[in-house]
Parts: C-alpha cells; structure tokens; sequence
C-alpha cells in the first residue's frame, strides 16, 4: 500500500505528473466531480491547521467523495492513550485515504506501517510537509514556469520549519538551483538538512542574517514563521519571533518579478501592505494546495485499486 510520508517518495516524473492533473482539475473540474463517489478521506489531524486539513477536506468534496476524522488530539482516544499505531488500524476500517498530522516527527510513518489504506503526511513536527511542498511547487510551476535556474531564498525559522525541509528536499532534485538561507543565528537550517540534502547534491547555498543584503538577487522568496509551538521556552520565542519583518520598504531593490510565497499561517513576518503587491503570491499558494492535494488523493486510491 503506498502512502506519501516524504516528498521524495514522490519521483520527479510522478510530481510533473501530479502538476499536469492538478491543471487539468483547474481548467475543467467538472471532469473530476464525481471521481471519488463512495470513497472516504479521513483526516487525523492531532495538531491545529486550518489551510491544510480544509483544503484536503474541500479536495475530496470537490472529487465528489466524503470526509471524516478530527481535528485535535483531544477529541480523539488518543486523549485515552490509544497509540498511532492501533489508531491507523482502526481507522482503515473506515476510510479509504487518511491525511494526518502530528507534532511527533515520524507518525505519519508509523500510521503508514499499520495502515491498510494509504496514509498521507500531512505534516509532522519539525520533519516533513509534503503536501504543503506539492503547492509550493505548482506555485512555483504557474508563477515562474520551471523549477530550474532559480535563485530561491527562504527567510525565518529554518530551524523548525518543516516546509522550509520539505521544499529544499524537492528543489535538490533540479538544476542550476541556488539557496540562501536568512536566518538569525538560533534558527539557521539543521546541519542534517545541510550536509544530507544541499552538499549531498552539490546545490550552491549561502548563509545569512541579512534579507535586504541578498534580496536583489532572489526569484523566489519564501518567508517563514517562527515557529512557537516548537520552543522550549517561551523567552527566546519572544526575542526571535519578529526577526524578520517583510514590508514593501525591504523590497525596494527586489526583482521586478521576484515571487513572495509564505505557506502561513502569517504572523507578523509579512505585513498586509505587501498582499497587494502582484509579487505576493501567498494566498495562491493556499488554493494550489488544495488542486494538489486533490490530484495526490486521485493517484494513491487508483495505485491502490480503489478508482
Ligand atoms: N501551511 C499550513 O500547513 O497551514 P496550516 O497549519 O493552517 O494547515
């Protein structure tokens, strides 16, 4: 039974694939209304979200097929103990797709083991987000038109941001790619993603503290939030969280088409003067996701034998 912990478990072809049904699906949704009839999507959903577990849901409604499941840890028995392990089998019982999330990295993995209906990552702890990397790729798939020869500088929490790994992880497997990595000192991105994922593959990257120094050369920026719920203690999430602040003044000597993705939910990192700057693509971003997610729900329950 395949399940999509990682984004790698995804080949280049197989994401190509996805972004030219997830355009089909926009040009002509009615084609695929009632693809899912019959079929149930649970989505597990033990830590908050409002863009990805809506969009998942609002993706198999679209595909004409249902939804159940919860949306906090403590409406589900895990509140009683119950292990992930023993929730994915129950679970399979009555859905034909799960979605889950969790703050514990590696959960979805263990769903996915117990699981007999494939489970899909829908992010855990500090690890993954494939699905969020799946939108951010058809973002940039619409706004620049490749994924190649592309100068792309990811700005906040590098450290806790899941998207953040997720991203690189998927943009390691293109040519001609650079990164610059803008960060304060505390949140830089882990060695592990550095050493495995940018040297591993030879993908030129700089290191930071400064957005405005590196901003002309970006085509890509993708601001993060400091991420709270991931802190030890609240001290040094007050002194880090406003470390970068993006407003249209920091963007007087960023390219003319430079594209500003953020896969929120935004705190203070960008403010809200910038959403009408046509460079500000953010919330395109979260309607990508839900045409991706829509695409990605259709091949694993064909791949399962279930469409
Ligand atoms: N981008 C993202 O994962 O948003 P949510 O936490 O609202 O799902």
């Amino acid at each position: 039974m395949r399940s999509i912990i990682d984004v790698l478990d995804l080949t280049v072809e197989e994401i190509n694939e996805l972004i030219q049904v997830a355009l089909d699906i926009i040009e002509k949704p009615e084609k695929y209304a009632e693809v899912c009839k019959g079929k149930k999507l649970a989505t597990l959903f033990f830590e908050p979200s409002t863009r990805t577990r809506l969009s998942f849901e609002a993706a198999m409604y679209e595909l004409g097929g249902n939804v159940l499941g919860f949306s906090e840890a403590a409406s589900s028995s895990a509140a009683k103990g119950e292990s992930v392990a023993d929730t994915a089998k129950t679970i399979s019982c009555y859905a034909d797709i799960i979605a889950m999330r969790h703050p514990k990295e590696g959960a979805p993995y263990v769903a996915a083991q117990n699981a007999s209906v494939p489970v899909i990552n829908a992010g855990d702890g500090g690890h993954n987000h494939p699905t969020q990397t799946l939108a951010d790729l058809l973002t940039i798939y619409r706004e620049k038109g490749k994924f190649a020869d592309l100068t792309v500088g990811f700005c906040g929490d590098l450290k806790f941001g899941r998207t953040v790994h997720s991203l690189i992880n998927a943009l390691s497997r293109y040519k001609n790619i650079n990164i610059v990595l803008i960060s304060p000192e505390e949140l830089k991105l882990p060695s592990y993603v550095k050493k495995d994922v940018l040297k591993k593959n030879g993908i030129p990257y700089e290191q930071t503290t400064d957005l405005e120094a590196v901003m002309p050369k970006l085509d890509i920026l993708y601001m993060t939030r400091v991420q709270r719920e991931r802190f030890f203690n609240e001290e040094d999430y007050l002194r880090l969280k406003d470390s970068y602040i993006l407003t249209p003044e920091k963007l007087k000597n960023a390219k003319e088409d430079l594209s500003i993705m953020h896969p929120l939910p935004r705190v203070n990192e960008i403010s809200v003067s910038i959403d009408k700057d046509p460079r500000a693509v953010y919330f395109k971003q979260v309607l990508n996701g839900k045409y991706m997610r829509m695409a990605l729900i259709l091949k694993l329950l064909k791949e399962a034998g279930l469409l």
